[in-house]
C-alpha cells in the first residue's frame, strides 16, 4: 500500500509536468518532473526493500489468499498462557526483548508496555525493545509510541542488530506484532511476504505472544510461529494484558 501512495505521488509529478507543457510554465515542468522521478524511484526503493518486484506489488494480489475470514488456517494446536503463569517467566529470565507492532498501536498500550518496561529492569530483567522498519501502520510507528511512553531512545534496537541476539534472548515478548515476526518470509519461498526482512523472534528460547485471537495480520496470511513449541499465546487485548503482567509482576 505505501508503495503504491508513493508511485501515485509520482503520477501527481508527472501530471503537474504535463500540465507546465501545456501552460508553457517552467517550473510546473521542473518541479513536476522532480516529483514525478522522486516518487518513482521511491516506489522502485520499496519493492527493492520487500524483495518483491515491482509488478508482483502492482498486480500481487495481495492478502487476498491463504486464509479464512479473518480466522485462524491451521487446525494444529496452540500453547497458551495466563499473566499469572507468564510474569514468573518474564521475572526469571535473563534477557527480554520486546517487539511490538500494530496492536500495540490499536490498544494504545504503550504506556502499559513502558510500564512493564520498568518493573522488569527493576527485577534486573534486560530488556530491549525490537523495532521493525514496518511495524505498525506507518513508518516510524512503534518509534513515536514509545517514545510518547518515555521508554528511554538507547532500548530501540534496530531489526539487523537485534536478529544477532535473538538465538541467546531468553524471551521474545511480541505485543500485537504478526507479518514483521513471520517466519514464513525467511522459511516459505510460496508465501505472499517470502523475502521481507522479519525479526526472527521464533529463534528465541521462549515466545510470547499477546493478540486477542489467532487471527491474520495485515498481509492476510497465517503465522507458523504460533504452533511452536517454544511459543506461548497470551490471547487477549495489549493493554489489558500488560496491564495483568504488571499486576502480577508486582505481586512477585
Ligand atoms: P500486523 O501484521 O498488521 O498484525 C497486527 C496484529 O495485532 C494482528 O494480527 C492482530 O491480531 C493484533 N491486534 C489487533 N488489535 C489488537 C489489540 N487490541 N490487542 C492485541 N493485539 C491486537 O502488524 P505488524 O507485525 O506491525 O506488521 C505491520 C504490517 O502492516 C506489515 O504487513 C506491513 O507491511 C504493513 N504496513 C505497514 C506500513 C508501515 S509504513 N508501517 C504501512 C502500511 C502497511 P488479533 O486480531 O488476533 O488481535
Amino acid at each position: 500500500m505505501p508503495t503504491v501512495i508513493a508511485l501515485l505521488n509520482s503520477y501527481a509529478g508527472l501530471a503537474c509536468s504535463a500540465m507546465g507543457f501545456a501552460l508553457d510554465n517552467m517550473l510546473l515542468i521542473i518541479v513536476g518532473a522532480l516529483d514525478g522521478t522522486s516518487g518513482f524511484i521511491l516506489a522502485v526503493i520499496m519493492c527493492k526493500a520487500m524483495n518483491r518486484s515491482f509488478s508482483n506489488v502492482m498486480f500481487g494480489g495481495f492478502g487476498q489468499v491463504a486464509t479464512t475470514a479473518g480466522g485462524a488456517v491451521d487446525d494444529r494446536p496452540v500453547r497458551s498462557m495466563t499473566a499469572e503463569e507468564a510474569a514468573p517467566v518474564l521475572e526469571l529470565a535473563s534477557s527480554v526483548v520486546i517487539i511490538p507492532g500494530y496492536g500495540m498501536a490499536v490498544a494504545q498500550a504503550q504506556h502499559r508496555v513502558a510500564e512493564l518496561y520498568e518493573h522488569l529492569e527493576e527485577k534486573g530483567v534486560e530488556v530491549k525493545f525490537a523495532i521493525h522498519p514496518v511495524a505498525g501502520r506507518m513508518p516510524g510507528h512503534m518509534n513515536v509510541l514509545l517514545a510518547e511512553a518515555d521508554v528511554p531512545y538507547d532500548k530501540l534496537v534496530e531489526l539487523e542488530d537485534i536478529n544477532p541476539e535473538m538465538p541467546q534472548t531468553d524471551v521474545a515478548l511480541i505485543i500485537g506484532a504478526n507479518d514483521t515476526i513471520n517466519p514464513a518470509a525467511r522459511d516459505d519461498p510460496q508465501s505472499l511476504i517470502a523475502g521481507m526482512p522479519i525479526i526472527e523472534a521464533d529463534k528465541a528460547k521462549t515466545v510470547m505472544i499477546i493478540k486477542r485471537s489467532m487471527n491474520a495480520g495485515f498481509a492476510g496470511i497465517d503465522n507458523p510461529i504460533y504452533y511452536n513449541e517454544n511459543t506461548q499465546m497470551l490471547l487477549g487485548d495489549a493493554k489489558k494484558m500488560s496491564e495483568q503482567l504488571v499486576k502480577e509482576l508486582q505481586e512477585l
